[in-house]
């Protein structure tokens, strides 16, 4: 099973308040010393003539027309198609495999099995549901339908864990090798105890997140393609590079002889970070078969097998002083990553000051698959968790939350040094006048009638900072054109976007002027989109490989025009003196000068152009209707800073994007294992409930910018407060506090019910 293990630990941030925390492993590549250049910059802000303006994806046109070619649409000629077999069983032996009939149905051209009936461990036992048994390749997509159910598995099913409960539970079968729960990993600072006794206030009490599964719209896989011992492999990954080198170690083949290609990408949210099994699997059968496979998983094992968000859980014991500074934070902290995965999260999140904390922490594992990184890893659970505790400590104390906050949350440690990442004293107010914070009643919406009303606030972090180990290439033509090469992807961001805009920036170009190509093993080397990395290290390397070849554009230009090359600048389609602009030629004039001989420049990551930590806050205003228990989440405020926005659009695009998906976690998304089978009960996208278009609220984003500061990623940031700000929100309408996501109808009627009955039904 080590081959799926590649796993990324989430919440690997360290628990010191105010530490940025570190993107997942595999985004920080080992950072080369960067070669030294001349020293490079932005533009000043005033001669921005597309960085930080609201510029539509190049390739949105090609997206709507369906003419972009995701992974899932490429068709190559004499392709086949691959299935897979998974296991029903949530755990089982396999005592047998026999694929003697799918071998000799028609049109079936290669048959695998995946695991060895006299295998050790995982090799001959299926751990979770959708444990890949065997696989097929056909020459159509029913035949391998057709394939799969021919093969036939001997089970002997063995009893399943499929809660965290279950798999902590003294009684529990031995399921794991190394044991169901890990050993207790112990976080602290100062006396906890010493400091709870101090307390003015305690609250205590269980607060618990689900599992949530990425649901990527276009599910994971690929095409594979041999040419001899080459291999050109078409993948829906947000790392080409790593994919291929993951292909590579998998098949025991040099990485010289692997190409990952990825045009566009439906999205992977960190579950299409590490490289994928199917593929290797598909490469498999395409090697076997002598022809093109095309291997994607269904809409159900992309539920059951490509990761999710571990639950959460936490039992927690935190205290204020009489004056509102909170003091301890104390927390026995769960949950399940399935098979053998961690469920790592960090309670009290960082943004606060609890000066004493201790968080003792067990994962357990159980009968499902295996958890990978998921926008914004341990995060959502964390704020979850401490920003609802925070709502408690201040209704004890009959302290506005909002006030609580302002009293406690982190800052710069000196006021006169202001830290452009930790603006959320700034923020908080910026975003309850936008909310209307002022109306928010104390508690309890007093009205009269079902629907009750309220308001509720959270913050966020993150780390983005860039990669030293990115690479990129520019090369100008000598007719003019412009082509920004880079081996990033695209996984929906808008990242081909923003490599045209720093290229066409930098050669005083318009967007039309320059041609970015991306998601190719083929062009220098980008870290994988995970960790919020790809805007700070793409667009600071691509700048830097830009301004490279314009300086020897600028080299060849100087003496046509009788002066030093640090004299010219490339300004509005031409090349000119600085000090004076009506000396200059056009672009393409200067371009000529090139003769035959194109530029061709690399850039290698400088530090200087992009920057790290971002700080954000989010309030919610909800409704919910106490006789249905159904919340409706009317308005959502954010207010959020990313360095210097690179592209206004995208940008918000992605604040859009993490609300929507913080939403689904709030209230709708729940992977449901059966308590018996621990098989799941709604793999699929009906009863796997996500938000729909008459779900959204009204979102209003104020994007901070800071133009001076460089880039940061924005990608995982937005989604870590919504879940908070709407459970803090939930309470303050019904008067009545949920401690577990998602707020269902049913959990909210349940925590009314036992608020009616004194906590006895
Ligand atoms: Mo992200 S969860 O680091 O792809």
């Amino acid at each position: 099973m080590a081959r799926r293990r590649k796993k990324l630990e989430a919440g690997s941030w360290k628990l010191e308040a105010g530490t940025q925390q570190q993107p997942p492993p595999a985004a920080q590549a080992a950072p080369p010393p960067a070669p030294q250049g001349p020293p490079r910059n932005w533009p000043p802000v005033a001669d921005r003539t597309l960085i930080g303006k609201s510029i539509k994806r190049l390739d949105g046109p090609d997206k709507a027309q369906g003419k972009a070619k995701y992974t899932y649409d490429i068709i190559r000629p004499g392709m086949l198609y691959g299935r897979l077999l998974g296991s029903p069983h949530a755990h089982a032996r396999i005592k047998g495999i026999d694929l003697s009939a799918a071998e000799k149905l028609a049109g079936v051209k290669a048959v695998l099995a995946l695991k060895d009936p006299a295998g050790e461990g995982a090799n001959g036992k299926a751990f979770y549901q959708g444990d890949e048994i065997a696989a097929v390749a056909a020459t159509t997509e029913e035949i391998a339908e057709d394939a799969v159910r021919l093969i036939k598995v001997e089970y002997e099913p063995l009893q399943a864990l499929a809660t965290a409960a279950q798999a902590m539970s003294a009684d529990a079968p031995a399921v794991f090798p190394k044991g169901n729960v890990s050993q207790q990993s112990l976080q602290q600072e100062g006396d906890v105890e010493a400091a709870l006794k101090s307390a003015a206030h305690i609250v205590e009490g269980t607060y618990s997140t689900q599992v949530q599964t990425h649901t990527s719209l276009e599910t994971h896989g690929g095409i594979c393609e041999w040419e001899g011992e080459k291999l050109t492999a078409w993948v829906s990954t947000q790392a080409v590079h790593g994919a291929r080198d993951g292909i590579a170690g998998s098949l025991k083949i040099p990485q010289t002889n692997v190409r990952v290609i990825t045009d566009y990408m439906g999205g992977g949210f960190g579950s299409k970070l590490g490289f994928d099994y199917q593929v290797v699997v598909c490469a498999r059968l395409a090697k076997l078969a002598n022809a093109p496979v095309k291997l994607m998983l269904n809409r159900k094992e992309e539920h059951l097998v490509t990761g999710n968000r571990p639950s959460a859980y936490a039992k927690v014991r935190a205290g204020v002083d009489a004056k509102g500074k909170l003091v301890a934070f104390d927390a026995e902290t769960w949950g399940t990553g399935g098979a053998g995965a961690g469920a790592a999260f960090r309670v009290p999140y960082p943004i606060y000051v609890f000066p004493s904390r201790r968080q003792r922490h067990r994962d357990a594992y159980t009968n499902a698959g295996p958890q990978r990184a998921f926008r914004a890893p341990g995060h959502p659970q964390a704020s979850f968790i401490t920003e609802v505790v925070l709502d408690e400590l201040a209704d004890k104390l009959r302290l506005d939350p909002l006030e609580l906050r302002m009293r406690n949350v982190l800052s710069a440690t000196d006021p006169s040094q202001e830290d452009p990442s930790r603006q959320w004293r700034k923020y908080f107010p910026m975003g309850a006048e936008k909310i209307g914070w002022s109306k928010r009643h104390p508690t309890g919406d007093p009205a009269s009638g079902p629907i009750k009303r309220g308001m509720g606030c959270a913050g966020n972090t993150w780390g983005g900072a860039g990669s030293r180990a990115t690479r990129a290439n520019c090369q100008i033509l000598p007719d003019g054109s412009v082509l920004a090469r880079i081996g990033t992807q695209d996984i929906g961001t808008g990242t081909r976007t923003l490599v045209a805009i720093v290229a066409a920036e930098t050669m005083g170009l318009p967007l039309t002027g320059v041609k970015a190509e991306i998601g190719d093993t083929n062009y220098p080397f980008a870290p994988g989109s995970g960790g919020s990395v790809t805007v700070a290290s793409v667009s600071a390397t691509m700048r830097i490989a830009c301004e490279n070849a314009r300086d020897e554009l600028f080299a060849k230009v100087a003496p046509a025009l009788g002066v030093e090359p640090s004299a010219l600048a490339a300004k509005d389609g031409r090349i000119q003196v600085k000090d004076a602009p009506s000396k200059g030629m056009t672009w393409r004039e200067a371009c000529k000068l090139l003769g035959v001989q194109p530029i061709s420049a690399d850039g290698a990551f400088g530090p200087g152009l992009s920057s790290t930590g971002t700080s954000g806050v989010q309030f919610a205003d909800v409704e919910v209707d106490i006789e249905t228990g159904v919340t409706r989440v009317k308005r959502i405020v954010c207010v959020q800073d990313c360095g210097t926005i690179m592209d206004k659009l995208t940008a918000e695009s992605q604040v859009y994007g993490g609300i929507i998906m913080g939403l689904g976690f709030a209230l709708y998304e729940n992977r449901i294992l059966d308590r018996n089978t621990a098989r799941m009960v709604n793999p699929n996208m009906e009863w796997y409930l996500l938000p729909g278009m008459s779900d959204i609220p009204e979102i209003d984003i104020t994007l901070v910018d800071q133009p001076d500061r460089g880039p940061v990623g924005l990608g995982e940031p937005p989604v870590i407060s919504t879940a908070a700000a709407v459970a803090n929100a939930v309470a303050n309408a019904i008067g009545v506090r949920v401690r577990k996501l998602p707020l269902s109808p049913d959990a909210i009627l349940q925590a009314l019910n036992e608020e009616r009955t004194g906590g006895t039904l």
